[in-house]
């Protein structure tokens, strides 16, 4: 096999054999091709495409490329969830507890965060005494226990699609539908479970800026995912301002409380019925989706998804005490508040804008290695459509002194004023 000939191949859009990808992908991985013909591959493939039957074959490559979890030991059907990522997307937190309430086993391994704020495991890590790394032989006990677990990735999973995303992030190829799903999906198979429910973020905070290429990724890595015999379904859910008020790991944790008990926002309570009744559907613990939304708002109002996430903590070693003291989670070292100018209704709150801002207060990672402060973020006080009069606080900015001096205006920038109470956006634009 000869790369030079694939690259070739590739760059005169020709398909490739299942036998030339496993190859390329088995020697860049080992370090026998070079980032330099990989790289030009790559810009090759963002030329020329891949086709599907490639995509499922690099997908299938790059998720055997490594370590794979073997679920098949934990009775029931599991399912994962996945989100493509958003800012203030604290859904995991609430959906999981209601999903493995309502007795589907949820077997989750979750990556640390590179974009606005930090991810799941680093949400995870603001809950005092929480081990979000535990032995294999604990996790698998833990999901026949009490139906759920949560902890980052553990081993070598998908070591193909980190050296391969690392080169596409320098070389202006992360933007081809086609790499993207077969990343994500890679790991999404690797991970073991047996139905998988995605939230493809759509927006101006978000990978997919659009509807239409919004769906056209969900529907190609749903077609991966039936392809290597999983139950998909995916949610077109809006981005283009913040999921909820609260943007930063311990304040998006005091969110995910509060919707778990019946008192958070309504998008982020809607969109976590949505998922989880999808997840309880894939899960053979309803008849339809629908049905599934409807135990989801049950196991909310009743309290029993509250009750699961407090034996989850409990489990990892957390101290669930912070449930009922939000003050026990980390506390900022200051604390600005962000004033409206003007009277009016709050027209837009760029969801983009937000997300850099709350990585310089120190929520996010710059780059891989950075440390976050867990305390750090934004909240909102004002989102789309609410009133505001001139002096109202519309948002307060978490952090150490030195990173959010400045911050409260560049925070009011990404605030949009009119006259007229504007229309409200669906949150979820379609589902597949
Ligand atoms: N997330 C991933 O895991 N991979 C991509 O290519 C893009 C987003």
């Amino acid at each position: 096999m000869n790369m030079q000939d694939i690259i070739v191949r590739k760059r005169d859009g020709r398909e490739l054999g299942e036998d030339e990808i496993r190859w390329m992908v088995r020697a860049f991985t080992e370090g026998t091709i070079p980032d330099y013909q990989m790289a030009a591959w790559l810009m090759a493939v963002y030329f020329q495409k891949l086709s599907e039957k490639e995509t499922f074959i690099l997908t299938d490559a790059m998720r055997t490329s490594g370590d794979t979890a073997d679920l098949s030991g934990i009775p029931g059907i599991k399912v994962d969830k996945h989100s493509t990522g958003g800012v203030g997307d604290k859904t995991t937190l609430v959906v999981l507890p209601i999903a493995a309430a309502a007795g589907v086993p949820c077997a989750k391994m979750s990556g640390r965060g590179l974009g606005f704020s930090g991810g799941t495991a680093d949400k995870l890590e603001a809950i005092p005494g929480y081990k979000t790394s535990i032995p294999e032989e604990r996790f698998f006990r833990q999901v026949r226990n009490i139906g759920i677990a949560l902890i980052t990735q553990t081993g070598q999973i998908t070591p193909a699609d980190k050296k391969i995303y690392a080169l596409r992030d320098v070389t202006g190829t992360v933007e081809n539908q086609s790499l993207i799903a077969s990343s994500i999906m890679s790991k999404k198979l690797a991970a073991g479970s047996d139905a998988i429910v995605l939230d493809v973020k759509c927006g101006r905070g978000a990978f997919m800026k659009d509807v239409p290429s919004a769906v056209s990724l969900a529907e190609e890595m749903v077609k991966i995912g039936k392809s290597a015999g999983k139950k998909m379904k995916a949610f077109i859910t809006d981005m283009d301002q913040p999921l909820g008020y609260m943007v930063g790991n311990a304040l998006e944790v005091r969110e995910a409380v509060d919707t778990l008990k019946g008192n958070g926002p309504s998008d982020l309570t809607s969109l976590s019925i949505s998922l989880a009744g999808a997840m309880i559907f894939l899960g053979g613990r309803a008849e339809t989706s629908e049905e599934g939304e409807k135990n989801a708002r049950e196991l909310l109002s009743d309290g029993s998804a509250l009750r699961k996430f407090q034996e989850l903590v409990l489990a990892q070693d957390g101290d669930p005490a912070f449930i009922d003291h939000p003050d026990l989670l980390p506390q900022p070292e200051a604390v600005r508040e962000v004033v409206s100018g003007q009277d009016g209704f709050v027209t837009d709150v760029d969801a983009y804008k937000i997300g850099v801002l709350s990585r310089e207060s120190g929520a996010g990672r710059e780059e891989k290695g950075d440390s976050i402060d867990l305390a750090a973020g934004i909240e909102l006080r004002r989102k789309k459509g609410d009133p505001v009069r001139k002096g109202d606080i519309i948002a307060k900015v978490y952090g150490k002194e030195e990173k959010i001096e400045g911050l409260p205006e560049r925070i009011a920038g990404a605030y949009s004023f009119g006259p007229e109470k504007p229309g409200k956006d669906a949150m979820i634009k379609k589902v597949i």
